[in-house]
């Protein structure tokens, strides 16, 4: 079941944290990894390297998810480099928290901007390249069920976004066998 040989996967915000580790694990599993990053070339760069040298393939992108076209084109660098794609993880996330009345309306457009529209702008293109059977994975947080504690609004909006928005994904491209799924992490060390 874990066999990914031959098949092509990006995963955003690969770098660092929970995503590097998705990354090296896809690419142990044999599959081909486009991983993007914002600001930290020298972690994406450490990631690629350590699949490059067990073997596997690797491409690090810097990608600002904040800028839809960005997250577009490293589909299309990804697809371009490796021949194809199957698999999409939305992983790339911030964590924003402080005080309700702090946060401002530009505050809200860069989050939504971060965890929802680039999410929907990888999914969108990647759905144009992908093999049926392909898969999209979104990662979400435990904290769109129950908040510990006072100011995440702004983080549970942005990420129960993603419920709704890949609940659609699914329906859209079922029908070409891809399925889409969120993936809700409960506190993690990263
Ligand atoms: N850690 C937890 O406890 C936890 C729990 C539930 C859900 N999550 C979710 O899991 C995901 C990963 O979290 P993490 O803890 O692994 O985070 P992390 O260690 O802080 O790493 C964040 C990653 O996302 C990238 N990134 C941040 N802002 C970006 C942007 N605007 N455009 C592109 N890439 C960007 C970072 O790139 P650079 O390295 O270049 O900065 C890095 O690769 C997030 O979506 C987060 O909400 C985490």
């Amino acid at each position: 079941m874990n066999d990914l040989s031959g098949k092509v996967a990006l995963v955003t915000g690969g770098s660092r944290g929970i995503g590097a580790e998705i990354a090296r694990t896809l690419a142990r599993n044999g599959a081909a990894v486009g991983l993007t990053y914002l600001g930290a070339a020298d972690h994406a760069d450490g990631v690629a390297k350590d699949i490059q040298a067990d073997g596997g393939r690797a491409l690090p992108i810097q990608a600002d998810n904040a800028d839809p076209e960005a997250v577009r084109a490293a589909v299309e660098a990804t697809v371009a480099e490796f021949g194809g794609f199957d698999i999409l993880v939305n992983n790339a996330g911030v964590f924003p928290s402080g005080p309700l009345d702090e946060v401002t309306l530009e505050d809200v457009d860069r989050i939504l901007g971060i965890h929802v529209r680039a999410v929907f702008a990888a999914a969108q293109t990647a759905a144009r390249h992908m093999s049926d059977g392909g898969r999209i994975i979104n990662i979400g947080s435990c904290l769109i069920e129950r908040l510990p504690g006072p100011g995440m609004t702004l983080y549970a909006l942005s990420k129960s976004a993603l419920t709704g928005l890949t609940k659609g994904l699914a329906r859209d491209l079922g029908p070409r066998g891809i399925t889409a799924v969120v993936v809700d992490p409960g506190p993690t060390e990263t």
